[in-house]
């Protein structure tokens, strides 16, 4: 296990009627305000009013940047940041699901960058200063709202590229399950994919040392995930299902359960590239993705893990060998991304055929080997992208 810092500053406000704070937080950094949204689900769902309505009576001047894109792209973050430079905002207030939030951060940092966001994003320019960022969160799935990671798409040169910044911490977060009552089941579902991968990879399935207790929560928030998705896709308005939702996805990937440990993500550095050329929805990718990883690494190194997952999670009967448990882990796992959430099973369904696979397999890899819980060539990516076909 790795020494550690671990500090998260996100203040959250969680439950119904917390918005009534939600003035008051805003003013302590300042009157201008940009508020940002998607493509209009906050307004279905009376969410902009009320939001507006606080707004108003803290009186506060408000502009606003709609029509984010899920897979947030790098030209709409300069819209935003042309916004806070002419109109001098002081404060920036996300509505929506991961990619509102995404957007946002990288506005806040683009407004004190003369150029194009795509250089902050690519990181060949630092980020050295972002406005204050607030979320009101609509979809539980990235734990955008609890850190301080953002991911941004460029379509024309199909990258989409993400990673950890202080400045880009939000201050104040508001988690109202009721906010995410009309998510669709498939939104949903793959908001569940989401939250388990960002355990899995980040990092569950590891060869370094970790902490018991980091284990024990992580199979923890894989089980929240396992036995209360399934809930809210039938019962969409399921206060309980939607809260443990909720919680679980900021928790997921809040930093606390990367503590002591390092590695790449394998399946999200897979997937990102699924989505930066087709546009697909993340976790949707990472459900594809997930059981094709695992059955290309296993191995008898990696079957103690799967089949310790298994057991903990899945009541895997524990008298099987390593590798007969660790098969009925994954298959487990599947059964539940495919049978229960109802998620597409393989990339064809979804239109994707194999003619980007090797570009995208090189990029997933930088170029080179991918140091996940098994190393990945960029052959063997593409050979994992072949198995989801
Ligand atoms: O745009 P609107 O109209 O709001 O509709 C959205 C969008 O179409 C809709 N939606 C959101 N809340 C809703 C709702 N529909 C009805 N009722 C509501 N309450 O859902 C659709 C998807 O929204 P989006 O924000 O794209 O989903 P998600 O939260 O899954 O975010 C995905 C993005 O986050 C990135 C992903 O790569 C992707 O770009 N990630 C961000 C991470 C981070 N910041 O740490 C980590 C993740 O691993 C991930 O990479
Ligand atoms: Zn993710």
């Amino acid at each position: 296990m790795y020494n550690f810092t671990f500090q998260n500053t996100t203040k959250i406000y969680f439950g119904e009627n917390q918005l009534e704070h939600l003035g008051d937080e805003l003013k302590q950094y300042g009157t201008r305000v940009l508020l940002t949204y998607g493509g209009g689900s906050i307004k279905k769902i009376g969410l902009y009013d009320k939001v507006m309505d606080e707004l108003k009576s803290a009186g506060l001047t408000v502009f606003e940047l709609s029509g984010i894109e899920p897979n947030p792209r790098h030209t709409t973050v300069n819209k935003g940041a042309d916004i806070c430079k002419k109109e001098k905002i002081d404060v920036l207030l996300a509505v929506g699901g991961g990619s509102t939030i995404d957007c946002t951060k990288f506005i806040a940092a683009t407004a004190f960058y003369e150029g194009d966001s795509w250089d902050l994003v690519t990181q060949k320019a630092p980020i050295t200063k972002a406005l204050p960022v607030f979320s009101v969160l609509t979809l539980s799935a990235t734990g955008s709202e609890m850190d301080s990671g953002g991911v941004i798409s460029n379509m024309d040169t199909n990258e989409k590229y993400g990673f950890l910044h202080p400045l880009l911490q939000p201050k104040v977060s508001f988690l109202d399950p009721t906010n995410t009552y009309s998510v669709s089941a498939f939104q949903t579902a793959c908001g569940g994919a989401d939250i388990m991968s960002h355990v899995f990879d980040i990092f569950y399935f590891t060869k370094y040392p970790k902490m018991d207790m980091i284990d024990r929560v992580m199979e923890d928030v894989i089980k929240t995930v396992i036995k209360y998705a399934p809930v809210a896709v039938k019962e969409p308005t399921n206060y309980e299902a939607r809260a443990n939702l909720m919680w679980a996805a900021s928790w997921a990937l809040n930093g606390f359960l990367q503590t002591g440990g390092f590695q790449a993500a394998s399946c999200h550095n897979m997937e990102h590239e699924l989505s930066a050329y087709y546009d697909i929805t993340h976790g949707l990718g990472l459900a594809i993705l997930t059981p094709r990883w695992m059955e290309y690494i296993l191995d008898e190194t990696t079957a103690p893990q799967f089949k310790k997952f298994g057991i903990n999670v899945f009541g895997v009967d524990a008298s099987l060998s390593d590798m007969e448990g660790a098969k009925k882990a994954i298959s487990s796992l599947s059964e539940f991304l495919f049978d229960t959430l109802g998620l597409q099973r393989t990339l064809t369904e979804i239109g994707i055929d194999e003619r980007h696979f090797k570009a995208m397999a090189k990029n997933a890899c930088g170029g080179d080997v991918m140091h996940g819980y098994k190393s990945l060539t960029p052959e063997d990516v593409e050979n994992i992208y072949r198995m989801c076909l």
